[in-house]
C-alpha cells in the first residue's frame, strides 16, 4: 500500500501531485474517506411526497433516497441482492415499490425484499426474503432541510461532524423562516480529480482574481465594490477551517459593500424586513457569503449553487450542482436567481468554464512522471490564524486569501486515509487540534 505520509508534509505545505493521480490512492480514498464521512444525499424539496425517490452516489456507490409513507426519509444501495443490477433505473420519480428489471425482483419503498418471481416453485424452502433486503445506509440524518448519510456506525453523530462549520453552514442554509426549494438541477463530467475542485471553495478565494478576472470584469460591471477588490491591494474578507476538513471563504467585513455575482439574492437580502427575519434567525453579527465545503464535497457557492461531486476513478468527477432559492421570494426574484446561476457557475456559466480549464490542464501535466513528482505548494499565509475570534467559530484568518483551510482539509485527508477507525480517527484530529498547529502560518501567529 502507498506510504501517503510521504506525500503530504503539512509542516511546510508541499503536496505530491500523486494524491491527485494514483489508483491506488483512490482505492484507498473510497475506503477511508467515502465509506466514512457524512455525505450529503438529498433535500426535501427534491422528495417532497410519500413515495418520491432520487438515486444519487456516496463516492461510487449508487444510492437510492426514498421517502417513505411516514414522511421519513431512507437510503439503500441502488444494488439488486440477486445478481447485483441496479434495482431502480430511474434518476428520480415516484414508486410503490422498486422491481429489478433482470429478474424481476422486487423492494419496497424501505429496500427490504417483498418479491421474488417463483419463489415457491423454484427456490428452496429455506429461502428467506428477509436476509436479502437492500443493503441499507445504517445512519441518516436530517439537517436543516438537508439529509444525510454515512456507512460508517462510528462516525460522530452529524452535528459534531460539521463542528464550528455548523455556524457557517447556517449563514447559508438556515436564513429563512420558509426555507429554501431547489429550482433547477445540472450535471456533468470533469476530467479532473474530485479534490482539486473540493480544494477551491474551502479555501482558494485567490485565484479570483486572475483566473476569474474577465468574468468578474463583465458580471460586476459597475460595481465599485467589485473594482475595489478585484484591483485593490489587499482584499479584505476572512478564511475559516474547521475539524475534519471544512472550509471557507468570502470578501468583505461586516456592513461592507462586497462583490457577488448574486445582485438579485443580494437586493432581495437588503429588503428591511429580510434583512430583520435574516439578523433575526442568524443574529447580528454574523456576515457570512462567499463559498464553502463541508468535508468531502458538499459545497455552497456565494449566489446559492448549492453543490456534490462524486469521485469516478483518479481523474474525472461528476458535479451535480443545484440552484436553491428561498421559497417564499417572489417569482421573479427565484427566476433572477436561476438565471445568475446559470450564468456563472453552471457547465455554460463563465466561472465554471474557467476553473474548469484549470483543472483539467493540471490533470493532464500529471500524466507525466516528472511532473507527478514536482510537487504542489500551500504556503500562503494570508493572516494569522486565530482560534474562535470574535463571532467566527474555529480557526480563522482575518484575511480572505490563505493556504491555511486548504492545509487542514489535506491534514485531516492525511489522518483519514492513515487510520483504521473513526476512534483513531479522532485522536489524530485531537493532537493536531482539529487544525494544523505546525505549519508557517501557526508559527508566525
Ligand atoms: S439481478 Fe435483480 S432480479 Fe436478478
Ligand atoms: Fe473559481
Amino acid at each position: 500500500m502507498t506510504d501517503i505520509t510521504e506525500l503530504i508534509d503539512i509542516e511546510n505545505g508541499r503536496l505530491s501531485g500523486k494524491i491527485f493521480y494514483d489508483q491506488e490512492i483512490y482505492e484507498q480514498e473510497l475506503e477511508k474517506v467515502w465509506k466514512r464521512a457524512w455525505c450529503m444525499l438529498a433535500h426535501d424539496s427534491m422528495i417532497p411526497k410519500r413515495g418520491d425517490y432520487l438515486q444519487t452516489y456516496i463516492g461510487e456507490d449508487p444510492i437510492m433516497v426514498v421517502r417513505q409513507k411516514d414522511g421519513s426519509v431512507r437510503a439503500f444501495l441502488n444494488q439488486c441482492r440477486h445478481r447485483g443490477m441496479r434495482i431502480c433505473r430511474a434518476d428520480k420519480g415516484t414508486a410503490k415499490a422498486f422491481t429489478c428489471s433482470f429478474h424481476g425482483w422486487a423492494y419496497d419503498l424501505a429496500g427490504d425484499l417483498i418479491q421474488v418471481p417463483r419463489q415457491n416453485t423454484a427456490y428452496p424452502e429455506t429461502f428467506e426474503r428477509g436476509d436479502f433486503g437492500a443493503v441499507k445506509v445504517p445512519r441518516i440524518q436530517y439537517y436543516k432541510g438537508f439529509w444525510f448519510g454515512t456507512w460508517d456506525k462510528d462516525a460522530p453523530d452529524f452535528e459534531d461532524y460539521l463542528g464550528s462549520a455548523k455556524y457557517y453552514l447556517d449563514g447559508y442554509i438556515d436564513r429563512w423562516d420558509g426555507g429554501m426549494e431547489q429550482v433547477a438541477f445540472h450535471r456533468w463530467v470533469l476530467p479532473n480529480n474530485w479534490k482539486f475542485m473540493a480544494e477551491q471553495p474551502t479555501s482558494d478565494m485567490q485565484h479570483s482574481e486572475i483566473t476569474h478576472i474577465s468574468a468578474a470584469t463583465v458580471l460586476n460591471k459597475g460595481s465599485d465594490a467589485a473594482d475595489r477588490t478585484l484591483r485593490g491591494n489587499d482584499p479584505v474578507g476572512r478564511q475559516f477551517f474547521a475539524d475534519f476538513g471544512h472550509g471557507g471563504a468570502w470578501y468583505g467585513e461586516k456592513g461592507a459593500e462586497v462583490p457577488n455575482t448574486g445582485q438579485a439574492m443580494q437586493a432581495y437580502e437588503a429588503q428591511p424586513e429580510i434583512a430583520e427575519m435574516i439578523a433575526r434567525r442568524l443574529g447580528d453579527d454574523r456576515e457570512v457569503r462567499g463559498h464553502l465545503n463541508i468535508w468531502p464535497t458538499f459545497m455552497l457557492l456565494g449566489n446559492y449553487t448549492i453543490r456534490v461531486t462524486h469521485p469516478r476513478g483518479p481523474h474525472e468527477q461528476e458535479v451535480w450542482a443545484w440552484t436553491f432559492v428561498p421559497k417564499d421570494a417572489p417569482e421573479e426574484i427565484k427566476d433572477s436567481i436561476r438565471r445568475d446561476v446559470l450564468r456563472t457557475f453552471t457547465p455554460a456559466g463563465m466561472f465554471e468554464a474557467d476553473d474548469a480549464l484549470n483543472w483539467e490542464e493540471m490533470q493532464h501535466i500529471l500524466k507525466g512522471k516528472v511532473a507527478r513528482e514536482t510537487g504542489y505548494l500551500y504556503q500562503m499565509v494570508g493572516a494569522p490564524i486565530q482560534w474562535d475570534e470574535g463571532c467566527y467559530p474555529g480557526g480563522s484568518s482575518a484575511h480572505v486569501f490563505s493556504d491555511n483551510a486548504a492545509i487542514n482539509m489535506y491534514a485531516n485527508y492525511l489522518d483519514m486515509m492513515t487510520s483504521d477507525s473513526w476512534e483513531e480517527l479522532m485522536e489524530k484530529r485531537a493532537q493536531h487540534r482539529m487544525g494544523l498547529p505546525t505549519t508557517p502560518a501557526a508559527v508566525q501567529a
